[in-house]
């Protein structure tokens, strides 16, 4: 049980450099899969997803792509060459550029042989309330959209989305359980809220259904980070 479920866990590596990353990702020996934002990608860049790979560790490269379908198709193809596991692409940015990026994805792990990276659909910011979804000309219900966007990601072709706890079984209900679910905003019941509003402990999480957990601060700024590691793993396990 328990390997199964640290291939849960994706640490958030949401440090300014790539020496605090590596201080990190060497302290949680048992941690199989790292997310790297824009923060850290735009000041270490691809040597420092190259540097994870040769660690054996397996990459979720978060850069939430939005942008023409041929500019994010390439872009995803070269994502897809540094062999990242994971990609995160704006469902906002419409069915044929997500259609694009999926076909780019499948043909680079062909002509590489490497495992198609799976492609994450950011439905809408968790950030964002119903209130600032009108001003930017959304129907004003979260919920709804949500569900709208994630259904159009799976119809064409990405692998799931990155969503809040609070939607794990929304999209799961609407798409089908074998569309991914990732979800950031977990917080043990020992650990501090911070800015993340809409929370579930790890277990609740998985019990919801999702696939993958995205932690940082409650694991990355504990005083021990594998006692965090390992608490969160029990918790779920239990
Ligand atoms: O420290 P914490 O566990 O809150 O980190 C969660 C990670 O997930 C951060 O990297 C944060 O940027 C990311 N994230 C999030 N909420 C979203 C999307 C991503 O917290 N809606």
């Amino acid at each position: 049980m328990s390997a199964h479920v640290s291939e849960k866990i994706i640490i958030a590596l949401d440090v300014p450099d790539k020496q605090k990353a590596l201080n990190l990702v060497h302290a949680l020996p048992s941690a199989r899969m790292f997310k790297v934002g824009l923060r850290l990608f735009t000041s270490e860049g691809p040597p420092f997803i190259k540097e994870l790979r040769s660690l054996g560790k397996n990459v979720f490269l978060d850069l939430k792509l939005h942008d023409i379908p041929n500019t994010v198709a390439d872009t995803v193809r070269v994502c897809a060459g540094y062999g990242v596991r994971m990609m995160t692409l704006h469902t906002s940015g419409g069915r044929e550029m997500m259609e694009k990026a999926a076909e780019a994805a499948a043909e680079t792990a062909r002509r590489t042989g490497r495992p198609k990276p799976l492609l994450l659909g950011v439905t809408i910011l968790t950030s964002l309330k119903n209130e600032q979804l009108e001003e930017i000309g959304m129907p004003p219900d979260t919920d709804a959209q949500v569900v709208r966007l994630a259904k159009l990601a799976a119809e064409s072709g990405l692998d799931g989305v990155v969503c809040s706890p609070r939607e794990i079984e929304l999209v799961k209900k609407a798409v089908g359980k074998d569309f991914l679910v990732v979800t950031p905003g977990i917080r043990p019941a020992w650990a501090a809220a911070q800015d993340q509003k809409r929370i579930l402990t790890p277990a609740q999480a998985v019990r919801q259904g999702a696939d993958f957990l995205v932690i940082g601060r409650p694991i990355i700024a504990d005083p021990s980070p594998p006692d965090a590691f390992d608490r969160i793993i029990q918790e779920i396990s239990a």
